[in-house]
C-alpha cells in the first residue's frame, strides 16, 4: 500500500470503528456479540485440532483431521450421545498426541449408544491401536438411587439402575455405520467382573460411567495397566465427589499403592465453553519431568543467580 493510500485508509478505519462503537450499543448487535465468544472459541478449538500438529507423528494430515471432524459431527447428529463434538475433539487431540512408539491400546468405559466409541474407533484405526469398548450393554448397575450433582454447571438429578442402556447390537451397528468396527474389541459386563482380568498395556483411557462406584472399579482395573505419561479422561469431572476421588490419597494408597494423581478440570471441567464442561483428565506421571514444562522469569531456579 502506498503512503497516499495509507492516508486515505486511516480516516476510513476510524469511521468504521466509530460506526461499530455506535452499533455496539444497539440491543440487536449486543445480542449477536454476546454469542461471539462461545462461537469463536469453538471455531478456535476446531481449527487448532485441524491445523495443530496433533497426529503429525502418525503422518495424519490436516485434510484427514477435517474429515474426522465431519465424521464426528455426522455421528452426533444421528446417534444419541452424552458427549458433544468439543469433547470428542478434546479426546482426539490427546489421543493423537500419544507417541507412536508407546505401545498399548485404548480403553473406553461407558459407551451408551456408542457415539464416543465411533469417534475413538476412527482414531484407533488411524493410529494402529485397538479400542476396548467396555460396558454392561444393559445400562447403569442397579446400586440404588444416587444423586448426580454438578454444582458448578448448575445441574443436578438422580441415577438409577438401567439408565443409559445401549444394547450390544445397537452399539455395534452404530460403530459399523459411523466408526471403525475392525479396531474394536468388546468387553461386555459390569466392570467389577468384566475388567477383573484386564492385563495389557494401555496408552489412553476414557471413562464416562456416571456412578462413583463405577469410576472406582475402572480406576482400579485400568491404572496398573496404564503406561507412564498416558492420559485418563473422565466425563464426570464436574461431579464433585467423583472429582474428589482423584485427590483421595488414602483411597489411592490403599487401592493402587500410589499417590493420588489429581484431576485437571476438577469440579468445573476443561474450558470447552465459557462456563466449563463435564470433561477432565489426569495423567499417570510417576516422576516430575521438568523437560515437559517451561521455565518462567517469576520463579526461582537454584542453579541460576538468586532472585532479588
Ligand atoms: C453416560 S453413558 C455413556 C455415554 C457415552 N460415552 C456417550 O458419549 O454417549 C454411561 C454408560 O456407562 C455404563 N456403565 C456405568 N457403570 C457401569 C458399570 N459398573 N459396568 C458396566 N457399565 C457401566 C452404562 O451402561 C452407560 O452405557
Amino acid at each position: 500500500m502506498s503512503s497516499q493510500q495509507l492516508q486515505l485508509a486511516r480516516p476510513l478505519k476510524h469511521l468504521l470503528f466509530l460506526g461499530y462503537r455506535l452499533l455496539r450499543k444497539t440491543s440487536f448487535v449486543k445480542e449477536i456479540l454476546s454469542q461471539v465468544p462461545e462461537d469463536a472459541w469453538r471455531e478456535y478449538l476446531i481449527r487448532d485440532f485441524i491445523y495443530g500438529d496433533y497426529g503429525a507423528a502418525y503422518g495424519i494430515s490436516a485434510q484427514t483431521k477435517r474429515d474426522l471432524v465431519r465424521q464426528f459431527e455426522r455421528t452426533l447428529t444421528v446417534v444419541p450421545s452424552g458427549t458433544s463434538l468439543l469433547v470428542h475433539l478434546t479426546l482426539a487431540r490427546a489421543l493423537l498426541s500419544v507417541p507412536p512408539d508407546l505401545k498399548g491400546d485404548v480403553i473406553e468405559c461407558g459407551v451408551w449408544k456408542g457415539a464416543s466409541s465411533c469417534s475413538l474407533s476412527l482414531l484407533c484405526q488411524l493410529t494402529g491401536r485397538r479400542l476396548l469398548v467396555c460396558d454392561s450393554f444393559d445400562g447403569l448397575p442397579d446400586t440404588g438411587l444416587e444423586l448426580y450433582d454438578t454444582p458448578h454447571l448448575g445441574v443436578y438429578g438422580y441415577l438409577t439402575g438401567g439408565m443409559f442402556r445401549g444394547r450390544f447390537d445397537e452399539v455395534s451397528s452404530n460403530i459399523k455405520q459411523f466408526g471403525a468396527i475392525e479396531a474394536c474389541e468388546f468387553v461386555p459386563g459390569f466392570f467389577k467382573d468384566s475388567l477383573q482380568n484386564l492385563k495389557r498395556p494401555l496408552v489412553f483411557a476414557f471413562l464416562d460411567v456416571d456412578r462413583y462406584s463405577s469410576t472406582q472399579e475402572c480406576l482400579q482395573a485400568i491404572w496398573p495397566n496404564l503406561q507412564e505419561g498416558s492420559y485418563l479422561f473422565s466425563d464426570d469431572a464436574a461431579h464433585m465427589r467423583i472429582a474428589a476421588l482423584f485427590f483421595d490419597q488414602q483411597w489411592w494408597q490403599s487401592n493402587l499403592a500410589c499417590p493420588a494423581p489429581g484431576l485437571y478440570g476438577a469440579g468445573s471441567g476443561l474450558p470447552l465453553w465459557p462456563t466449563g464442561s463435564s470433561i477432565g483428565y489426569t495423567r499417570k506421571l510417576s516422576r516430575f519431568n521438568p523437560n515437559e514444562l517451561r521455565r518462567v522469569s517469576y520463579l526461582y531456579y537454584p542453579e541460576h543467580e538468586p532472585m532479588h
